[in-house]
């Protein structure tokens, strides 16, 4: 059974439709990378899947379970994260208090789940007093991604988290990545740097126009000219 599993969803804003009836799938422990052209509905194809736009036809399965309806927060508490692309930190507040916010379903002791926060994230330790909106722009990607991880999800959706970073700093988000993802975190991905994601993506999926236009390996997308054609850049 997948771990996740979008079938046909349709979905849009007011009058407009974005998605018309998009499929993907994740298996437990994979890496899934999404690519296609500015506008095709990437992000609106994550924020269906986390509840924060409506699924108008079609159907998500997390785990078997049909969570297309169900409003973020349950989303949340049922094992799946999501990463916006930007306006991701509360920029008031340093990086530990962003930490403690995003503990805010659990239960638990969350202190504990920070300090591991600050092994995986060593420069957010050194920084841990600092107000979030003085951060680069590579920290501040860490800190939101390190501030979904603090729930425990079982699948981190991340939207574009290399977006506007210098190349120097593209690489070390990509290696975080790898890390969670080798803890045992599945990872949706959404893209630019689309060469290095499809590298390490167990399956790629090429969106356009709202519909899905192929499907393959990550590695094999990679190899594929149409895809390098028009999006890889030759
Ligand atoms: N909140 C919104 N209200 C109305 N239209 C939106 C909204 N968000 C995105 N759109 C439109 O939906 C389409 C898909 O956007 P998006 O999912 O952000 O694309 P992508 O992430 O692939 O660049 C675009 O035409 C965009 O302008
Ligand atoms: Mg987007």
């Amino acid at each position: 059974m997948a771990l996740l599993e979008a079938s046909n969803v349709v979905a849009g804003y007011g009058e407009t439709e974005v998605l018309h009836g998009v499929s993907i799938k994740l298996n437990a422990g994979q890496v899934v990378t999404i690519i296609g052209p500015n506008g095709c509905g990437k992000s609106t194809l994550m924020k269906a899947i986390v509840g924060l736009v409506r699924v108008r036809s079609g159907s998500v399965h997390f785990r078997g379970v049909d969570i297309s309806g169900h409003d973020p927060e349950w989303i949340v508490r049922s094992g799946l994260c999501y990463v916006p692309q930007s306006d991701n930190v509360f920029p008031s507040m340093t990086i530990r208090e962003n930490l403690e916010m995003g503990a805010f379903v659990r239960r638990d002791d969350y202190q504990s789940r920070i300090d591991e926060m600050f092994e995986l994230f060593p420069d957010l330790r050194r920084s841990a007093r600092r107000k979030a909106g003085t951060l680069s722009g590579g920290q501040r990607q860490m800190l939101a991604i390190a501030r979904a991880l603090m729930l425990d999800p079982v699948l981190l959706l991340l939207d574009e988290p290399s977006a506007g970073l210098a190349p120097a700093l593209v690489e070390g988000v990509f290696n975080r990545i790898k890390d969670i993802n080798s803890a045992g975190v599945s990872i949706l991905l959404v893209e630019q740097n689309a060469k290095e994601s499809l590298r390490m993506s167990d399956r790629g999926y090429v969106l356009s126009g709202g519909v899905n236009q192929l499907q393959d390996t990550g590695p094999a997308l990679l190899d594929n000219p149409e895809v390098g054609r028009v999006y890889l850049g030759g």
